[in-house]
């Protein structure tokens, strides 16, 4: 006689090799990657970025918007944490420090909006998430432009803001992607 447990994985494996064969023939391909990046600011670092997430080859295109979001939100986070703090730690002049204190704070600002635009994209309400990031974008930009307005004075972290502007450029892409289809 069959044990239960025998009974049981005559009904799960199938359901677990139809499930991963569901995921899977959703995944993004090739052609989508290359395709979104194309439409993007920067082929080469879209691609980069997207494929060097191991979640990419199982994301469908909503997966990939998440992950455009996540890897961007890990950045400003840690930005926030570690970068931040470790060139403050450095600076003598109190321009300089209010300054980069401004962007921290900007980061802050920009990591809600991140996270909140995340969220609103995991349940596709895709209008409301573009809002959100599109807020974050405006706000890191703030953190370079505070700067321009103290010639000589440069961002120290300006390689950060531009970073976090393709990321957006990236998410913008996908997103478009879905809602014009
Ligand atoms: C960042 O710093 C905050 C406050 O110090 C801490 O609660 C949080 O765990 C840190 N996050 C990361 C990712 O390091
Ligand atoms: C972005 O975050 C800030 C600070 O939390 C908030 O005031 C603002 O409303 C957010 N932007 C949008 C579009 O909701």
């Amino acid at each position: 006689m069959a044990s239960p447990i025998s009974c049981l994985s005559i009904l799960v494996i199938p359901l677990l090799v139809t499930s991963l064969f569901y995921q899977i023939s959703n995944a993004v391909d090739e052609a989508f990657l290359e395709r979104i990046c194309h439409k993007s600011f920067d082929y080469e670092l879209c691609l980069s970025t997207l494929r060097s997430d191991g979640r990419t080859s199982t994301a469908d295109p909503n997966g990939l918007v998440l992950i455009s979001i996540s890897i961007n939100m890990d950045l400003v986070q840690t930005t926030i944490n570690r970068t931040i703090p470790d060139i403050l730690k450095t600076l003598t002049d109190p321009l300089d420090k209010t300054l980069l204190t401004n962007c921290q704070t900007d980061f802050i600002y920009v990591r809600g909006n991140l996270t909140q635009g995340y969220v609103a994209s995991a349940s596709k309400h895709y209008q409301k998430g573009i809002t959100l990031i599109y807020d974050a974008l405006l706000k890191s930009a703030e953190c370079d432009s505070e700067y321009s307005t103290h010639p000589p004075k440069k961002s120290p972290i300006s390689d950060v803001t531009f970073k976090v502007g393709r990321l957006i450029d990236i998410t913008f892409v996908i997103v478009d992607e879905i809602v014009s289809k």
